[in-house]
């Protein structure tokens, strides 16, 4: 494995953005400091004052393997993820069939090692009929343990409420869900259904996919978690309702202690609102719905004020065909990985967020929420995930997807910045233009 070193960088991490120098070793942050010297035969990279970041992780993605792969794969995705900046995913079990139990997950690990040019981590999924399971998974193997409380792509609905005070109390990892109130929904599609028969607006997807439904399931989720003292991470936050239920505050707390209860939100919620279902329609349905361009404005202040912990992308691939059925048979989900640090860096753009708060929210709170053995940080001796962005802007142009399904909702969009290179455990496998070397992803370590 050839050294390299990083030399002309402004770094960020912690909080802090300071111009220096990184060297790669064995795989590893060797050092970081200024006026680093070259080995001999180490690759000197000249950055040229662009930022260095720690890779970010995406706590939660879609991949499709297995059984859906006709969508999406883990070589694509993955290969389409560290284009974009993202050296290590967790992927969700509502593939075909669902992750349900440990050979299941054994076998999405399996199915990574090789293929996946990004680090990995694999959900277990929690059923109606799954306790046991999940109450027996082993803390190292997986990041979480999904459970849809409310029912999305994939019929994972839990809903009987004995298993869900079984899981709330017996889960070994933290409990990530899904929060949407189904029966809420059911009446209001009924309603829908009936005026406007299979072809309703995709404008309608908020009213349908309402607000209420995302209070109601939230408020459930939390009370659950209250009781029993769990480890909770609801994912996907769309409403600035929502956000007065969670406390806040850093994610580790002056005092070493960490939040049990945290929140995510996703960059989609962030970029799009009501007013862009004219001009993508089914382009941008997803579960929970992109809703108002309050909530869109309140979701950012709310990263900034440390009430949201996490950004992550739900990056739900479906093909365009899918996408143009009618609305009852059109999937909800987005492809988002190869674009979302260059949108999450439009926040920065636009003076909303500053750069550290990026790196924070998408790559060491990850790390931290779900344990993630050093990676997420710029760290002397953590593995060497490393992003290099450059200021300079990029229209997003079809011809340069490499998710399978081969469409972006951001297509046409420029964005002030651009990935100039991506390290995956030491390697180089992004130029900023071009895929380089192996499928170098490891699985992630959790350590618990
Ligand atoms: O929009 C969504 N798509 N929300 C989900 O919860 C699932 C996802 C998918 O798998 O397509």
């Amino acid at each position: 494995m050839s050294d390299t070193l990083i030399v002309n960088a402004v770094l960020v991490n912690e909080g802090r953005q300071f111009e220096g120098d990184l060297r790669i070793r064995n795989g590893r942050i060797d050092t970081i400091g200024s006026g680093l010297g070259a080995s001999a035969g180490e690759t000197v990279v000249d950055a040229a004052g662009a930022l260095l970041l720690p890779g970010m992780i995406d706590d939660q993605v879609h991949f499709r393997e297995p059984g859906l792969e006709y969508k999406a794969d883990i070589a694509s995705e993955s290969a389409a993820a560290v284009a974009g900046g993202l050296t290590s995913f967790m992927d969700m079990p509502n593939t075909s069939p669902p992750t349900l139990d440990a050979a299941a997950l054994a076998d999405k690990y399996r199915r990574a090692q090789g293929r996946s040019r990004a680090n990995f981590g694999f959900y277990l999924g929690a059923s109606n009929d799954n306790l046991d399971a999940v109450a027996a998974l082993d803390p190292r193997t997986a990041p979480g343990v999904k459970v849809f409380m409310g029912a999305s792509t994939g019929n994972m609905l839990v809903d009987d409420e004995q298993v869900l005070d079984g899981i709330f109390a017996r889960a070994p990892t933290p409990i990530i869900t899904h929060c949407e109130d189904t029966p809420t929904i059911d009446a209001r599609m009924a309603e829908f259904r009936q005026r406007y028969g299979d072809d309703i607006p995709a404008s309608a997807h908020p009213d349908i996919r309402s607000r209420e439904a995302c209070i109601k399931s939230t408020q459930l989720a939390l009370s659950l978690a209250r009781r029993h003292g769990a480890r909770l991470h609801v994912l996907h936050i769309s409403t600035a309702d929502e956000l007065a239920l969670f406390e806040a505050g850093p994610l580790v707390r002056a005092d070493g202690s960490r939040k049990r209860i945290t929140a995510e939100t996703c960059i989609h919620f962030l970029r799009f609102d009501r007013g862009d279902y004219a001009r993508l329609g089914h382009r941008i349905k997803c579960n929970p719905a992109i809703k108002e361009p309050q909530d869109r404005e309140a979701l950012v202040r709310a990263l900034a004020a440390d009430v949201i912990d996490v950004l992550a992308t739900d990056h739900a691939p479906h093909t365009l065909e899918e996408k143009q059925r009618p609305y009852t048979q059109a999937p909800s989900g987005l492809p988002l990985v190869q674009f979302a640090l260059p949108a999450a860096l439009e926040l920065v753009h636009e003076g909303k967020l500053t750069v550290a708060q990026v790196v924070q929210k998408f790559a060491h709170a990850p790390a931290q929420l779900f344990d993630v053995a050093e990676r997420g940080f710029l760290r002397e001796g953590h593995h060497a995930d490393l992003v290099l962005v450059r200021a300079q802007a990029q229209q997003v142009e079809q011809g340069q997807l490499l998710g399978k399904c081969g469409w972006s909702p951001f297509e046409g969009q420029t964005f002030h910045h651009r990935i100039a290179a991506t390290w995956v455990n030491g390697q180089q496998v992004w130029d900023g233009s071009r895929l380089l070397g192996e499928a170098v992803g490891q699985p992630l370590e959790f350590d618990r």
